[in-house]
């Protein structure tokens, strides 16, 4: 039983779909975990790294059934910041010591949006340099688009392929939105020379072990650098979630899905970089902490002004809310060295794969 724990974590890319499976579902969730973090802190050292996250605007082109800013979601307040109050969150975020800052928002494609961004990121650089890694979570555009915001300072882009597997892919999504365009829009990404981070959510309705362990494989063949992945959580204002019965029992299994899944890519990938999602931290408080222990090494405080936060809700239980990003930024420093890490303060954290390319 044992020695399938030891081999993933003495080689790389080592796993079968079967293993993959199988350690999925392994009995002995704690020596999983155990093993995880030992190949974290062995390849990337037990450190966390930070990136502020801005959540910019919640204004949406999309639909997809498990989201709550979905443009069809009539009771989302719709905002965006403008561009000096970006700037000030960036600024702060670099000041932080964070070293990275996210910019996320809805999808939007439409050429005003293009080049509010890309303004934006030319404004950043000018602050921050090439001190301040800088990563876009914009969703689906055109390669075109992408170049553009490379050109003007982005360097990483998270876009999560959300299931590998198109079927469910379908189910989850209106007709209009496509798997294979999201995989493209990957392949377009690193065509641009951004280091490419996806993800997935685990315990989506109908999905299985199966699915999750080829999700992994997906990770893998698809080279990615980064890896966010969070637990699905139902949210009552969405088609996916609309009439949920939702337990405290579902919640703690939820979270262990998701910490499996960080184990398991962590068993099978090593050196990429894992973000513990803040999805984690909504089933329970500790849920972030947990997820460095499986073997995450990133975490992305929020760092959006107090009074935007409710309106970007996603998944219900969404922390944080009454927070501002100071406080984060002291009870995360708390809660980092309860769990015994330390934080690579200033640091891109760019993650170890890359050099291997
Ligand atoms: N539960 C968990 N994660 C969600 N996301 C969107 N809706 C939910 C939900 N209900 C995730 C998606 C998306 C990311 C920004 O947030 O994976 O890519
Ligand atoms: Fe936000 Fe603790 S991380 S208050």
């Amino acid at each position: 039983m044992e020695t399938l724990l030891q081999k993933a974590a003495s080689k790389p890319l080592a796993l079968t779909h079967r293993e993959l499976a199988e350690l999925l579902a392994w009995p002995d969730a704690k020596a999983l975990f155990g093993a995880a973090y030992e190949v974290k802190a062995r390849e990337v050292g037990r450190t966390v790294s930070f990136r502020g996250l801005v959540e910019f605007g919640n204004i949406c082109r999309k639909d997809c059934y498990y989201c709550g800013i979905r443009r069809s979601n009539g009771k989302v307040r719709r905002y965006r910041l403008d561009a000096d109050e970006i700037l000030r969150e960036a600024e702060w975020t670099f000041k932080a010591g964070y070293g990275s800052l996210v910019l996320q928002s809805g999808e939007l494609a439409d050429e005003a949006s293009v080049a509010f961004v890309e303004d934006v990121l030319r404004r950043i650089h000018a602050i921050a340099g090439d001190e301040l890694g800088v990563t876009l979570s914009l969703g689906e555009q055109t390669e075109e688009t992408y170049r553009r915001w490379r050109e003007a300072g982005a360097h990483r882009y998270l876009l999560r392929i959300e299931t590998s597997s198109p079927a469910l892919y379908e189910k989850l999504h209106p007709a209009d939105h496509s798997w294979e365009t999201r995989r493209e829009c990957l392949r377009a990404l690193r065509r641009c020379g951004y280091l490419v981070g996806t993800g997935v959510m685990a315990g989506l309705p109908g999905q299985t072990i199966d699915d999750l362990a080829s999700d992994i494989e997906f990770f893998a063949a698809e080279d990615v650098d980064m890896i966010g992945m969070g637990p699905y959580i139902p949210h009552p204002d969405t088609p996916l979630g609309k009439g949920v019965r939702w337990t405290p029992e579902d919640a703690k299994k939820r979270l262990e899905l998701g910490l499996r899944m960080i184990a398991v890519t962590r068993l099978h990938l090593h050196d990429v970089n894992i973000a513990a999602a803040t999805a984690l931290q909504a089933l329970d408080h500790e849920g972030r902490e947990k997820g460095l222990l499986a073997g995450a090494n990133v975490i992305m405080p929020n760092v959006t002004e107090k009074s935007r936060r409710a309106d970007y809700q996603l998944y219900a239980g969404k922390p944080c809310l009454d927070e501002n990003a100071s406080v984060c930024r002291t009870c995360l420093e708390r809660r980092i060295a309860a769990a015994g890490e330390t934080i690579n303060w200033n640091g891109r954290g760019d993650p170890p794969h890359k050099r291997l390319r």
